[in-house]
């Protein structure tokens, strides 16, 4: 309710330009959980705070959102439809069935690319000394599924996350996963990546690339924005 009162008196919903209404946004957040056994699982740092800022963001500018989310601390935003989301798979069936009916696809979530090939259905036991060996298959590339079956006039946008060759690897998963804009961070840069406020990013699209400094995520998802109207043009 907190939440709700301060997003209708806050300032930034006063000043931010309607430039999205009547368009439809999916935003992908956060990390994925994929079960070892019943007590544990494999995940990643991602906090899903670039995500929700883009969910905030997209809403002050009049887009009807739904925020698909991995599991984050983060509170659900009024206002935006959220589908909650466990695993990679969960992230594919659900990604499967709705991007087809959105303008735009932001897919800032970072879904395991790996889950355990057996799920303990019992809590594994330590072996005496012995180590554990856990055999894991590849999940689906959730972007590049979306990618092929990417609608007419549709934006797709996706994220990269790298520690090297950062445009190089950037631009290959533009082409591979059929996207409009690629956003790249270098994570091992202090303020950029996983769970900060901030980030700094190159968006990277089919014939031009733009650099921008540090600054907080909210900034950003803005900068994102303005960027995918442009892509529309
Ligand atoms: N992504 C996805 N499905 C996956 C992995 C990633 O949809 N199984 C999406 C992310 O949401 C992001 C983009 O693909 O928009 C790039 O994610 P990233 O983890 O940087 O790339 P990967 O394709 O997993 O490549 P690698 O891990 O080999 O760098």
């Amino acid at each position: 309710i907190v939440d709700a009162v301060c997003a209708l008196l806050s300032s930034t919903q006063d000043v931010a330009p309607r430039d999205y209404t009547g368009k439809t946004v999916l935003i992908t957040a956060g990390p994925t959980r994929e079960p070892l056994d019943p007590v544990r699982y494999l995940s990643n740092r991602s906090s899903g705070k670039m995500g929700y800022a883009l969910a905030e963001a997209a809403l002050a500018r009049g887009a009807q959102v739904t925020l698909v989310s991995g599991p984050v601390s983060l509170a659900p935003i009024p206002g935006v439809e959220m589908i909650p989301v466990q695993t990679t798979q969960d992230l594919y069936q659900t990604l499967m069935t709705q991007s087809i009916k959105f303008h735009i696809v932001i897919q800032a979530a970072a879904p395991a690319d790996y889950r355990a090939e057996t799920v303990s259905p019992q809590k594994i036991k330590k072996q005496g000394d012995a180590p554990l060996v856990l055999r894991l298959v590849q999940n689906p590339d959730v972007a590049a599924a979306v990618g092929a079956q990417k609608q007419p006039g549709q934006i797709l946008v996706g994220f990269a996350a790298e520690t090297e060759n950062v445009l190089s690897h950037a631009e290959q998963k533009l082409e591979k996963k059929n996207l409009d804009m690629i956003i790249v961070n270098d994570v091992t840069l202090p303020g950029a990546g996983f769970d900060v406020d901030t980030n700094i990013a190159t968006f990277i699209t089919r014939n031009a690339s733009q650099s921008f400094p540090l600054q907080t995520k909210r900034h950003l998802a803005d900068a994102i924005l303005d960027a995918i109207l442009q892509l529309e043009k």
